[in-house]
């Protein structure tokens, strides 16, 4: 057993009622003792400019460090359009920057995408996959976590309402658990 993680919970939706923020609230809900989990918030970054490189904004120079700070990172995303909302690639985009001095290099990662209709943002889970190889992010291959229908997936306390899903989130965050230790790097 190796000590308590920190795991930064990056959210790609901004709007209040977001169905992935309550899903991430759930999911610190479900956390095993091994894992601590906050969000850290990517609503106050300005859009990225190659410009910053040499002298990055406060904002951009806080949210870096909250990325190093972490030792992994999990995204739970809606899907845009078949792919991975802008705003989230704007904070993926601005942590890799300035070449070379990358904040995402060696993390353990995963990916959590939520959508109210069916097929549960499997087009966003994957673009998101995409940019992660070239970032050097280890991804948890399995279970993969689709989540669709989720319009109707919350009670009102924001709990997870259906026993399937919160019973795949369960083995989900055990299995990241171990996926962190062993991708770690020391
Ligand atoms: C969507 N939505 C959507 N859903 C989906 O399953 N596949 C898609 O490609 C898209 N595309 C899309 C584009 C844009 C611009 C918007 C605003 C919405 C619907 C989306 O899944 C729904 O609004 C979710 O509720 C968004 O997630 P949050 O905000 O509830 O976390």
């Amino acid at each position: 057993m190796g000590t308590q993680k920190n795991v930064a919970i990056f959210v790609g939706s901004l709007r209040k009622e977001s169905l992935n923020r309550k899903m991430a609230h759930a999911l610190i809900g479900l956390a095993p003792p091994s894992l601590k989990m906050e969000i850290v918030e990517i609503g106050g970054l300005p859009l990225y400019n190659q410009d910053f490189d040499p002298d990055p904004p406060q904002p951009v120079r806080d949210f870096k460090q909250r990325v190093q700070a972490a030792d992994a990172v999990l995204f739970i995303t809606p899907e845009y359009n078949r792919s991975v909302p802008g705003v989230l690639k704007n904070a993926i985009d601005t942590a890799s920057r300035p070449y070379g001095q990358s904040a995402w290099e060696g993390k353990p990662g995963a990916v959590i995408s939520v959508s109210p209709g069916k097929i549960g943002g499997f087009g966003a889970n994957h673009h998101l996959r995409q940019s992660m190889v070239f970032l050097d992010v280890p991804m948890m291959q399995q279970p993969e976590a689709y989540i669709g229908g989720a319009g109707e997936l919350f009670d009102d306390k924001g709990g997870i309402a259906n026993d399937s899903t919160r019973d795949l989130m369960q083995k989900f965050l055990q299995a990241f658990a171990q996926w962190i230790e062993r991708n770690a790097r020391k």
